[in-house]
């Protein structure tokens, strides 16, 4: 099957969004440039495929005489259907976003009563892609949700042009319940991630910004919702962004980075850069182009990781693939280097396992009898490919 038959989101989607770095100041030129970066660099090969416009695209106080939402032409000056066209001849899809009320979060035009008329507006650009964000919208009330994100779920599938659908949502009213009947592909469960390993407080918005360390049991919480076609988003990744940009934060370590994109490829999440790769380092570079720790991500079977076992401050974690053999993790979310030792039995083996590697270095590891120990450094992730 070529990847163009392969049914929409049958692997978790990967790609890049305007959001973390851009914040506001999203336009065309950025998106044409990251366009050309993601291919230079070789993400494109890697896989990554849609670049999303998130909020801030459009005029704020106004749609047009049509009911339309209005490109803003400082930042698009050609308008979105001339970006789609260059990004579709990069081999990109393009994504962009709204909100299910009556403004988006940052307070530009929302989509609620406008459904279909947008829906058919950006078909019509040839927009791949749709994130439909939940400000201004009944925050605990269940049905106001489902029934939001139907309604578009129906306009988009009614255009008949392909989207992949996006909720951002937050988790708050359980979307890994309801978001595939509601036409979604994806379903954030949480708020949003910042570039910090604890949650940090946020005074002005009277909310948390998510952690790392805490998104580790959210993904275990809801590891047996995601699969093809469905997946849980842990949200957008914050890798390189070095405590700048638009989602700024402490700012994480190498190794933090390291276990960020670990769990997110365990967990099956959607794959999102969130960092400027026009000006990529090696370490970054590194992290989200290591095919063997992405193939976790993207494995056929689309099987979401667990937590298997827990000594201390460290877990056991275990994800079956495809070829039959499984992706195992250390994760320590602790303070201090540990020596962990996994058990055959602590990962369902009756005896040594055949061959055991590392993916992030990518080598194999000859010790593995019915035990191994592995030092793991504080918040460090170390992931395995154990074939039995
Ligand atoms: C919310 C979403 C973010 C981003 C911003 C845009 O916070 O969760 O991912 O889309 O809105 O304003």
């Amino acid at each position: 099957m070529t990847a163009s038959q392969k049914p929409l989101a049958s692997t978790p989607p990967m790609g890049w969004n305007s959001w973390n770095t851009f914040g506001h100041h999203v336009e065309e030129s950025v998106i044409r440039e990251m366009a050309d970066a993601l291919v230079s660099s070789g993400f494109k090969d890697h896989g990554y495929e849609y670049i999303v416009i998130d909020d801030c695209w459009s005029i704020k106080d106004r749609r047009d005489g049509n009911g339309d939402l209005i490109p803003d032409p400082e930042k698009f000056p050609n308008g979105i259907k001339v970006l789609a066209d260059y990004v579709h001849g990069k081999g990109f899809k393009l994504g962009i976003y709204s909100d299910a009320a009556e403004k988006t979060c940052a307070g530009y035009p929302g989509s609620l009563g406008f459904e279909e008329q947008d829906a058919q507006l950006w078909a019509s650009w040839g927009i791949d892609f749709l994130k439909y964000d939940y400000c201004h919208a009944p925050l605990f009330d269940q049905e106001v949700a489902i029934e939001r994100y139907t309604r578009m779920g129906e306009a988009l599938r009614k255009t008949g042009h392909e989207f992949l659908f996006s909720l951002c949502e937050w988790g708050n009213q359980a979307p890994h319940l309801w978001g595939r009947k509601a036409g979604g592909h994806m379903w954030r469960v949480s708020g949003d991630v910042f570039d910090s390993w604890i949650n940090i407080w946020m005074k002005d918005w009277n909310t948390y910004g998510i952690g790392v360390d805490v998104s580790i049991d959210i993904a275990n919480d809801l590891h047996e919702y995601g699969g093809p076609g469905g997946w849980n988003d842990l949200d957008m990744l914050v890798v390189g962004l070095k405590g700048k940009g638009q989602i700024a934060g402490t700012g994480m370590s190498f190794i933090e980075y390291q276990t960020h994109m670990s769990l997110w490829c365990l967990a099956c999440s959607p794959l999102m850069i969130g960092c400027d790769i026009r000006k990529l380092d090696r370490d970054t570079a590194s992290l989200l182009m290591n095919r063997e720790v992405l193939a976790v991500n993207q494995d056929a079977l689309g099987i979401p990781a667990r937590r298997v076992k827990q000594i201390g401050p460290c877990e056991i974690w275990r994800k079956g693939l495809a070829d039959g053999s499984m992706a195992v993790a250390v994760i320590n979310r602790g303070a201090r280097g540990e020596d962990v030792t996994i058990k055959a039995r602590d990962i369902g083996l009756f005896d040594a396992p055949k061959l055991a590697r590392n993916l992030w270095t990518q080598e194999d590891i000859a010790d593995f009898k019915v035990e191994l120990t592995q030092r793991v450094q504080p918040h460090e992730t170390v992931l395995l490919k154990v074939t039995s």
